[in-house]
This record gives structure tokens, sequence and C-alpha cells, in this order.
């Protein structure tokens, strides 16, 4: 194929059976499991191994893996270290790249990555997938207090992963709504096919480099308001909008700019995202415990998904993940700029459940290119140009 598609799109850069979307019809499935069931019986837990494994996990191996992941928790005090010595200022997206990437120091690569074609070692593979699941919210969390100058909160072993998360969050014992939302929030973020950072985590995997470059090639991919930077600026545009009544005015005259409304629009779907509309119910229900006050910033999102309906539908742009997400990790009283490293944190399972994939039949990736440059030329002495 020699003709250059922009942003490849459409066109299929590797095979996998982790999951699948039909955006015309607004379906995504892991591992054949439509979301919507997922989201209303399972947990991260279980569906993480789902996407590792390929199959819903009998009790007894659900329990083994979910004790593993609680036993790796904690991680060396020489990252906490390191952690303050990075500016307070840093975003935790550029934290947890950097981090992420240093853990790699503390555990060298197998044997089984350095040879030709693909990784036997299923144990070293196994470790490093619990490791990096149990180690991403403490990570994320661990920011949160140091760069506030307070010291991290450690992680509890009795709690679930959705639990903990919250737990070091605010060192409060975890609401049971919220951490309820937080793990439908973790499963709906946990995978979607090969979008830009999964991409990301398969070129790197496919050099046969450790997992925590794979994992630090993803994250900093995931970063780009582009992608999973968007929900944090869907937030700060609705507080710019300011009210419901300000939003047709506002979205025209954003439009007429060309310019994008955060949290819209997708490559896959034409219609909106199943995810959008799960986060959307998890916001009226939120809204509904908390007494029925919406806040004014769902109002204004709201009233915006229906101003942008009429002037973007026909283009089938409609909010995607990102759009409801922020608005309701700022009600639960997530900071702003954490909400994409919440979505790292549940996107760790989807890449590593593709790196995994992508070592048992790997090939490296080196696409080609279209050149557009200069034809062959002779060298120009400086005195001659
Ligand atoms: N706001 C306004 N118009 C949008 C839009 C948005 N968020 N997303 C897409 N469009 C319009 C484009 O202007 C373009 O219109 P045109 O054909 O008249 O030029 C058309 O829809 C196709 O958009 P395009 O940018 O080519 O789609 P893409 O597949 O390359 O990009 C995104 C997909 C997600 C990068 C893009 O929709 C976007 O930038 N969205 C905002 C950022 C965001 O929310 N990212 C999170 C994704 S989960």
């Amino acid at each position: 194929m020699n003709e250059y598609l922009p942003g490849l799109e459409g066109v299929p850069a590797t095979r996998s059976n982790i999951s699948c979307i039909d955006g015309e019809e607004g379906l995504l499935t892991y591992r054949g499991y439509a979301i919507e069931q997922l989201a209303e019986h399972s947990n991260f837990e279980e569906t993480t191994l789902l996407l590792l494994d390929g199959e819903l996990p009998g009790a007894h191996e659900l329990e083994v893996f979910d004790q593993q992941v609680r036993r790796n928790r904690r991680v060396k005090y020489n990252i906490r270290e390191l952690m303050k010595n990075l500016p307070s200022s840093g975003h935790p997206m550029e934290m947890l790249q950097t981090a992420m990437a240093s853990l790699g120091l503390f555990y060298p690569a197998s044997d089984c990555l350095t040879g030709p074609e693909f990784c036997e070692d299923l144990d070293y593979v196994h470790n490093m997938t619990v490791k990096i699941i149990a180690r991403m919210p403490v990570l994320v969390t661990m920011w949160a207090h140091l760069r506030r100058g307070y010291d991290p909160i450690e992680p509890r072993y009795d709690l679930s992963y959705a639990e903990n998360l919250l737990y070091m969050f605010n060192g409060e014992e975890p609401d049971p709504l919220l951490a309820d939302i937080m793990d439908k929030c973790l499963i709906l973020h946990a995978e979607h096919t090969i979008n830009a950072s999964t991409f990301a985590a398969l070129v790197a995997g496919s050099t046969l480099t450790s997992p925590y470059g794979v994992m630090a090639a993803a994250i900093g991919t995931l970063s780009g308001p582009l992608h999973g930077g968007a929900n944090q600026r869907v937030v700060a545009m609705l507080d710019a909008i300011g009210s419901p009544n300000h939003v047709e005015s506002w979205l025209d005259e954003r439009l007429e700019k060309k310019e994008k409304i955060w949290g819209f629009g997708h490559r896959e779907y034409k219609v909106k995202d199943p995810r959008a509309i799960i986060l959307q119910g998890l916001m009226e229900k939120l809204a509904r415990e908390k007494g029925g006050d919406v806040s004014p910033v769902f109002e204004t999102a709201q009233a915006l998904e229906k101003a942008a309906a009429e002037r973007l539908g026909e283009k089938g742009v409609y909010p995607n993940v990102d759009f409801y997400s922020g608005i309701l990790y700022s009600e639960m009283g997530i900071p702003v700029d954490q909400f994409t490293s919440l979505f790292a944190v549940a996107r760790s399972a989807g890449w590593l459940a593709h790196w995994r994939e992508q070592l048992s039949d790997n090939r490296i990736f080196r696409p080609t290119q279209v050149y557009t440059g200069e034809p062959v030329r002779d060298y120009v002495p400086m005195d001659r140009r």
C-alpha cells in the first residue's frame, strides 16, 4: 500500500482479540462482553483479568490475582525521594511518565525481552503486569500529596482497587457510593482498541523494550489534549462558558473560529460514545444521592451537548468518554489536573493486555513514509551558500 492516509485513518495496524468498537451503533465490547454489562456487574480487578487473559476468571483465579495486586501496592522509598525533587508545579502526567520510566531502574528487564522473536517467560510478564497495575494509583496519589508538601498516604491492603485509590487521595474511609462510581469509571477507561496511546505501547513493545518503557510511551501519548488530556480541558471549558444561558453564543463563536470542543468527536464513533452515556448516568445518580442538587457545570454540559448536537451532529461529532468523566471526577473531589492520570491508571490494564498480545506474536513496527523532500543533491560548501 503506497497511499498515505493522514492519522492512519482506517488502516489496520494490528490484529487483536481484546476489544471491539462498532462506531455506527455505539457499541464497545471487551473480549466480547458489552461495556454496559461489565460496568453493571463486574469490578476493575475482574475486568482487568478478563482483558489480560481473555476470559472471565473463576472465583479462585480472581482471588489470587486480587491478592497479588494488593500485595504489590508499596513502592520503593527512592521513588518518593525522586518525586520530592520534581517541580511541584509539574503536571501529574509528566510525573507519572517520569516515575513509571524510573521503575525500570529497579526492576531490570528479563532476558526474555532480549531475544529476537517473543518472550516465553510468562512469569516475568505476569509479575511485571501485576506490579505496574498495582503501583499506578500509588504513584498518582503519592504525587498528589508530595507536591503540596505533605507525606503520602500509605496504601491499605484491606481495600479494593477503587476503594484504595480514593483512600490514598484523601485519607478518609472510602464512601461506598463514590467507590462504586470510581470502580465503574476504571472499568470504562480500561481499554479501547488501538487508540493513540495503545498504539504507542505496541510500537514500544514491538522493540522488546521493558514494560516500563512501554508504559512510559503510552502515558506520554495519553497526556495530549487530543487524547486523554481532553477531560481536564472539558472542565476548564465549561467553567469558561459559565452557565447554560451562555452556551449557544459561546459555541457559535468557537465553531466560527474553527476551534474544537473538548470532549466531543472521535475517530471511531459517529454516535455518542457508549461510555459517555454511562458516565452521564453515573453523574445523575450521584446528583440524586446528594439530594438532587445538580452542579451548575453539569447543567452547562447538558446544554452544550444539546446545542452541539444541532450544529455538529451531521458530522457525527458527539460527546466522547472525556466529556462527562471530568465533570464526574470534579464532583467526587478529585483535583482537575489529576483526571488524566486516573484515565492512565485504568488504561494500564488495556495497555498491558496489548503488550502481552504483541509479545505473543511480535514483529517490530517499522512503517514506511511518502518522501516529500529534495531529490539527491551535492553538498554546498559554506562559502557558496
Ligand atoms: N469540535 C468541533 N468539531 C469537531 C470536533 C470537536 N471536538 N471533533 C471533530 N470535529 C469536526 C472537525 O472539525 C472535522 O470537520 P470538517 O470535516 O468540517 O473539517 C470533522 O469533525 C472530523 O474531525 P477530525 O479532526 O478530522 O477527526 P479526527 O478523527 O482526526 O480526530 C479527535 C478525532 C478526537 C482528535 C477530534 O474529534 C478532537 O480533536 N476532539 C476534541 C478532543 C477530544 O475530546 N479528545 C478526546 C478523544 S476520546
